[in-house]
């Protein structure tokens, strides 16, 4: 019985198909990781990724959304000292997450928005508390589907012409995508560890990600051994 589960979860190089953490190890503008699907019409998300930066200063591009007509559909960067910023159709939010450069732990961050209204909002969280919310970034405006989500470098055209200076340089996993604003219980039970939630859209497993130019893919420490770094 156990023989016949390991085989049939063959087509995975891991324990288990989201086990796995993309390692950038240079600031470069070749090294990246891909996500094969793409997103659908959006009219509000929740992101959430662990991540673990070896750069300075700024953490450089975690991910990037680009679509035919806009390459900053949606990004988070945080580039030499300014804060850490999403960027919705190329609107800017700074966002209250403060990643250690050359970090000894792993990080956990959320970023939801509700974009697709009047009073445009998002909301930040950093291992699992609410760090600040804010309105006004992109009203009205559903995210476009159909576009290339590359993880780690920042795209000025759709998945390409990236910008070394841009580059996220460390270790991510767990990126997940939700079609909705996930509730601040849930944003913690992720954190905490107590659940594992893929993403209704994007979930992090091992066959919907490709790495490129020297970015690698690791067995992932448990989520519990990510906490007790901290
Ligand atoms: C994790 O977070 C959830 C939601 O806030 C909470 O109910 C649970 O007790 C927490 N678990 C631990 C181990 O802290």
């Amino acid at each position: 019985m156990l023989l016949h589960v390991v085989l049939c979860l063959g087509t995975s190089a891991f324990k288990s198909p989201d086990e796995f953490k993309v390692s950038l190890p240079l600031r470069t503008n070749y090294l990246y990781g891909k996500v094969k699907k793409t997103l659908p019409e959006l009219y509000a998300f929740t992101v959430c990724l662990w991540l673990k930066s070896s750069a300075s200063p700024g953490i450089g591009t975690p991910f990037s959304y680009a679509v035919p007509g806009q390459a900053n559909e949606v990004v988070l960067i945080e580039w030499g000292n300014n804060p850490i910023e999403l960027l919705i159709n190329d609107k800017v939010a700074q966002l209250p997450l403060f990643i250690s450069a050359y970090g000894e732990s792993s990080t956990h961050i959320c970023v939801a928005t509700w974009i697709y209204a009047e009073t445009s909002m998002w909301e930040a969280f950093q291992d699992g508390e609410k760090t600040g919310t804010g309105d006004n970034l992109a009203p009205w405006h559903p995210i476009k589907p159909g576009g290339v989500l590359i993880l780690g470098q920042e795209q000025d055209t759709v998945g390409g012409r990236f910008d070394a200076t841009q580059a996220f340089v460390g270790e991510m996993s767990q990126f997940n995508i939700w079609d909705r604003v996930l509730k601040p219980e849930d944003v913690m039970t992720i954190a905490n560890c107590s659940a594992n939630m893929p993403g209704n859209i994007i979930p992090w497993i091992d066959s919907n990600v490709d790495v490129f130019g020297g970015a690698t893919k690791w067995p992932v420490e448990s989520c519990e051994e990510r906490l007790l770094d901290l």
